[in-house]
């Protein structure tokens, strides 16, 4: 931006009324001139304003139309092979693979290098560069070196914990085990059950238990809007994994990209549908006794596609319910552990007290229980304060009818 040019001072001249006349009229004559000179300095302002207003609103026309036919029509994702001479480059779609040769806009072409990522429309010209992928992988993507969870960390549920274990920490830790008996382990695991259960926090802790990187996409961040994107990063997803082996992969939410195929047939669902085929493939190509493992979380399982569930894909199913009596006790007590908590609390009656509730709430319901002592001026936490705030959790629940009527798993 070209900076607005400073504004002549506007000429000042004492003339003294008590001059001759020859010489009064000779300084008026003066200042008349400079009033000129500065007339002119204006309106040579002026019409370099007037110029850059034009261009400006050349540009605001250019970019509204550019909006227009971005906003009209859907753009594929590519990558751009190479550039050639005149202005001729060769990109790869993603998605199908296909290379094609096309034209840039001088607009554009300065910006383009081999490997950037372009949104190109239906003839294939370059519509805009995206943001350099590197950053695309890491928004979506969460990596975590060695997670902090522990088994110890979770609570009520043993079972999944054990068949967690077997189905995926044993084929990284011992895979001559599953050699020696002529076995293949199970391709990728699937944890099912209401929000808040644990079933983060387990893939999280076979990744601690076997020294593996931990990445996690969620399905919903799989869902996106340019044609090819989702399949791009299911693809991103697996590299980065056997860049950083051993790994463990954790899809939350699969259901974002993992429904049952829907009556409407819009882009949008083959799209999704894309990503979804994309990852199968992936896991159809995957070396089972290999270093990777996957584990995929949803609490929508009624609506999963079963094409996910067959042979060599997501094919070990465990389902993570809410905790029953006593895990809800060992839950209890494992987030009141580094508490100050008074003799008097009774695990057991809480637990009796918490029917329904999920490990994630039992949680809360342990911080809501600190606050209660701190409110108290305490530094102990006593059993009336699980008691109050097992009150006002219930208090604030029944005011909020969402949270209830917004349970869908089943
Ligand atoms: N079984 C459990 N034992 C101990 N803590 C738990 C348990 N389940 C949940 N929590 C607590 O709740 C928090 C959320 O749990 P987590 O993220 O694993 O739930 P989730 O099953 O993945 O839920 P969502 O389906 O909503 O993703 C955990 O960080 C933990 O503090
Ligand atoms: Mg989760």
């Amino acid at each position: 931006m070209s900076r607005s040019p400073s504004i002549p001072d506007r000429p000042h001249r004492d003339i003294d009324p008590d001059l001759p006349d020859d010489e009064r009229l000779e300084a008026l004559r003066g200042h008349y001139e400079d009033l000129v000179d500065v007339n002119e300095q204006l309106s040579e302002q002026l019409d370099e304003a007037e110029q850059r207003r034009q261009r400006l609103r050349e540009r605001a026309d250019r970019i509204e139309r550019e909006n227009e036919t971005l906003k009209s029509s859907s753009l594929y994702i590519a990558t751009v092979e190479d550039i050639l001479e005149n202005e001729e480059v060769v990109v790869k779609q993603h998605g199908n693979n296909q290379e094609v040769l096309t034209d840039v806009s001088p607009r554009i072409v300065d910006r383009v290098e081999p490997g950037d990522r372009v949104a190109v429309n239906d003839s294939f010209a370059i519509q805009s560069v995206l943001s350099a992928e590197t950053d695309a992988r890491a928004q979506s993507m969460e990596i975590t070196e060695r997670p902090e969870v522990t088994y110890a960390d979770i609570g009520g549920i043993d079972e999944q914990v054990r068949e967690v274990r077997e189905a995926v920490e044993q084929p990284l830790s011992e895979p001559e085990l599953f050699d020696e008996v002529g076995i293949e382990p199970p391709s990728g695991v699937l944890l099912h059950g209401p929000p808040g259960t644990g079933k983060t926090m387990l893939a999280k802790a076979v990744a601690h238990e076997t020294d593996a990187t931990f990445i996690k996409m969620a399905g919903s961040e799989l869902v996106r809007k340019f044609i090819g994107e989702g399949s791009r990063l299911v693809r991103d997803l697996f590299e980065m994994a056997r860049e950083r082996e051993p790994a463990i992969i954790f899809i939350d939410e699969i259901d974002a990209i993992a429904t049952r195929r829907s009556e409407s047939k819009t882009s949008g669902d083959a799209e999704v549908q894309r990503t979804m085929m994309q990852l199968l493939s992936e896991m159809d190509g995957f070396e089972a006794r290999g270093e990777i493992r996957i584990i995929a979380a949803t609490n929508r399982f009624d609506m999963l596609d079963r094409a996910i569930l067959r042979p060599g894909r997501f094919d070990r199913l465990i389902e993570v319910p809410e905790p029953d009596r006593d895990g809800r006790e060992q839950i209890l007590q494992i987030h009141t552990r580094g508490m100050n908590v008074a003799d008097d609390v009774d695990f057991g009656d809480l637990a009796d007290d918490t029917g329904g509730y999920s490990g994630a709430e039992i949680e809360s319901l342990a911080t809501e229980a600190g606050m209660f002592a701190i409110r108290n001026d305490r530094d102990e936490v006593q059993h009336q304060d699980f008691v109050d705030a097992l009150e006002k959790i219930e208090e604030d629940d029944s005011s909020d009818v969402i949270s209830s009527a917004g349970y869908f798993y089943q």
